[in-house]
């Protein structure tokens, strides 16, 4: 806190308008836990001086801890020699640079990077690159999109018509994308609670896509639409096969495959991407958060080759893609996401996200028999613990799990009854172990 900053116990709480948070709630209880004021490592420093273990990763952003000196440095570094270039029609080397350093880690043809500024940008991104180069293609009527329930792709227009959680779509049905339809969602507690890594029982609901087809037919979608593994709401791992057989059919029925990477991009698979830690690769993938360690605002979309020459098209000084955004490539997100995939490499991240995940799922598996756990799920550095709902208030007692959680030094994230861990890779045995000590005592203390 600095002195131009004003006493937590006074601050104004009412003009902030704060983003998916019960605002009410929040500024009736004037949580001071939750006033963040410092972040270093593994952990933030509240309002009150008290250390808070990051379970989260930020919003599953910062998996490389925060301030790490040498994305820091990039940064400071970047804004003595350039503060912002413009995007249209001229661009940094750097950025150049960049594009090819995730194409090369991106799985398959997917070698062409459009740079945007957040997650449900990219989603959007990808929806318009699927449309245009259908019609490009002269295939026009492909038009439909295919999401899953569940699904989270961000907060656009184009993002919450295919995703499928029901609370970010109703109140904008009028305003939705036409001709959306929805595979079933893959979590199933009679066949897979408490399953390790991938469940085994599932693969046959990527057969509902064929039914989806009979139902429009092929010639009228442009793209499917899924998280390889589902992030926000609450940590779904796909089951054993499901996504190869999602990507038989696409390519069967010259449906293009979309993986939305946003959460399982840089590392917390236990790969660059989930696409190659499930070994299934798309035509589009989006990425945000860990491409730069959540320090500066980035996402895009990388594009297999054929994709992107399909736009290379008509005479050579015409745009050939209407579409991109101010800050697509910040010269500060750029310069933090170049430190970051040094860090990646050089720390060898995806794997230490790998031998993480081996310490959380044995820590977060003996959770398994407390009070109101009916499920447990962890796949690498992801993992979740489901409780029973309270009769007729769903959600309350992981907000009661949640404000306990803090009141011992851990910073988790909830969705529904769903709490959701995805620590730092930094993190170091001792503290997954009271992470998983914390998560019992709080478990016992909200029965
Ligand atoms: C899979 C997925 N897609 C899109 C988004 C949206 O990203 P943003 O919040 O940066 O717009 C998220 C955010 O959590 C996500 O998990």
């Amino acid at each position: 806190m600095t002195d131009a900053t004003p006493d937590p116990a006074t601050l104004n709480l009412d003009p902030y308008w704060m983003p998916f948070t019960h605002n009410r709630y929040f500024k009736q209880h004037r949580p001071l836990d939750r006033l963040l004021v410092g972040a270093e490592g593994a952990y933030y420093t509240t309002s009150q001086g008290q250390t808070l273990f990051d379970g989260l990763s930020g919003l599953w952003c910062c998996g490389l801890g925060h301030r790490d000196r040498r994305i820091v440095e990039a940064v400071k570094n970047q804004l003595d020699v350039a503060d912002y270039y413009p995007a249209f029609q001229v661009a940094s080397p750097d950025s150049f640079r960049l594009a090819e350093r995730i194409a090369k880690h991106a799985p398959g043809d997917l070698d062409h990077v459009f740079f945007t500024n957040s997650g449900s940008e990219a989603v959007d991104t990808a929806l318009k690159i699927a449309l245009a180069y259908h019609r490009l293609r002269g295939e026009a009527s492909r038009t439909r999109f295919i999401g899953r329930e569940r699904g989270y792709h961000g907060v656009g227009f184009g993002g919450i018509s295919v995703g499928g959680m029901v609370a970010n779509r109703k109140m904008f049905a009028p305003a939705m994308l036409n001709g959306v339809d929805h595979l079933p969602h893959t979590h199933n507690l009679s066949q897979m609670a408490f399953s390790q890594g991938m469940p085994e029982w599932g693969a046959h609901l990527a057969d509902e896509l064929e039914r989806i087809v009979a139902l429009h037919d092929a010639s009228t979608i442009a793209a499917v639409i899924v998280e390889p593994m589902q992030g926000s709401v609450g940590v779904i791992i796909p089951p054993i096969g499901y996504l190869q057989k999602l990507r038989e059919i696409c390519t069967k029925h010259g449906i293009l495959l979309i993986f939305d990477e946003v959460i399982t991009g840089f590392g917390r698979m236990g790969d660059w991407f989930g696409a190659q830690a499930f070994g299934v690769t798309p035509d589009l993938i989006t990425f945000a958060k860990g491409v730069n360690n959540g320090t500066v605002p980035m996402g895009g979309v990388i594009a297999s080759k054929p994709i992107y020459d399909a736009f290379m098209t008509g005479p050579d000084y015409a745009v050939e893609f209407f579409h991109g955004y101010t800050y697509s490539a910040h010269a500060l997100a750029v310069a933090a996401a170049h430190a970051t995939l040094d860090i990646l490499g050089s720390d060898d991240v995806p794997n230490r996200f790998t031998a993480l995940g081996t310490l959380l799922a044995d820590g977060v598996h003996s959770l398994r028999g407390e009070p109101n756990v009916i499920d447990i799920r962890n796949y690498a550095g992801a993992a979740a613990v489901e409780l029973a709902p309270l009769p007729g208030k769903p959600g309350l007692r992981a907000i009661r799990l949640f404000e306990d959680a803090l009141k011992r030094g851990l910073l988790v994230r909830f969705t529904g009854d769903t709490i959701a861990l995805a620590p730092p890779v930094i993190s170091t045995e001792a503290e997954i172990h009271r992470l998983v000590d914390t998560m019992r005592e709080a478990i016992r203390a909200v029965a």
